[in-house]
């Protein structure tokens, strides 16, 4: 199937490694030019060399102002953003009496206002060329409170209000917003919680963890022609982990 991204061009945040670099790579693979963006430039480089993205940009999400920044860089280079993925690292994981002011508002920064300040820059232009993808990487965490990712599963959930309201705000304009929410994928993130691989597939009806290109594949179709008439979603990708409705 023609997915209808030749030419397009996209931006995927926090992408040098893990889901984002997966979706970066499938979206190269459609014919899309890719712009990517995270921390360290020596990393983000070898990263849009590797999968042969146009431009690999050094960025800090948790700083405020960087997103805007960061989008504007990519429509200066590559003319215009069509499809714009959010996404960042995790937040640190702890209870509620362990979290510091500070871990809040650096997770509010780089998982929230990364989003608003993505969409503010972002939309004028789609508006303009009645064209637009964006989705957002948020989490199982949004529906379901993981243990001790107190951060995560509480500003997560308010994710999906932004969703349905904006894409409300945007659909008229031909721009479609939609979030995916990971369960577990085998990436670094993973490791760095520490939970036993044997103890998280156990709860997983399809009983192991999610590759990072099926959630590329996922966010790719929702880039893609095809995928115009489906908005306001938040859409698992968790083999079956979350068991509501
Ligand atoms: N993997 C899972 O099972 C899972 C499940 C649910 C939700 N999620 C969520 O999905 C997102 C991506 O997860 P992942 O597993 O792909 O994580 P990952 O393997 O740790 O990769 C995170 C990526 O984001 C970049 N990054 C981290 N902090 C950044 C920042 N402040 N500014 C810009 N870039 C930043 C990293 O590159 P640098 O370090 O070079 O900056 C890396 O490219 C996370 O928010 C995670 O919480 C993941």
């Amino acid at each position: 199937m023609d997915l209808g991204l030749k030419g397009r061009r996209a931006l995927v945040m926090g992408a040098s490694a893990g889901l984002g670099y997966a979706i970066a790579e499938q979206l190269v693979k459609e014919g899309a030019r890719v712009a990517i963006c995270s921390r360290d430039e020596g990393r983000i480089r070898e990263a849009a060399r590797r999968m042969g993205a146009s431009l690999g940009v050094a960025a800090d999400l948790t700083k405020p102002g960087a997103t805007k920044a960061l989008v504007e860089q990519v429509v200066a280079e590559l003319g215009c953003v069509d499809v714009l993925v959010t996404n960042t690292g995790g937040p640190p994981k702890g209870g509620i009496e362990k979290m510091t002011a500070e871990q809040w508002q650096e997770g509010f920064q780089s998982l929230w206002m990364s989003v608003v300040e993505g969409l503010q820059a972002a939309l004028p232009g789609m508006k303009e060329r009645h064209w637009g993808r964006i989705i957002l990487v948020t989490s199982v965490a949004a529906r379901e409170a993981m243990p001790l990712l107190t951060i995560s599963n509480g500003l997560r959930a308010g994710l999906m209000g932004l969703v349905k309201t904006v894409s409300n705000e945007v659909a008229e304009h031909g721009i479609t917003l939609n979030a995916v929410q990971p369960g577990y994928h085998a990436t670094e993130r993973l490791k760095e919680l520490g939970i036993p691989e044997e103890k998280i597939t156990s709860q997983i009806p399809a009983r192991r963890l999610g590759k990072p290109e099926e959630l590329g594949a996922l966010v790719t179709f929702l880039a893609s022609e095809q995928a115009a008439y489906v908005t306001g979603q938040s859409i698992a990708i968790d083999g079956g982990w979350m068991r509501g409705f």
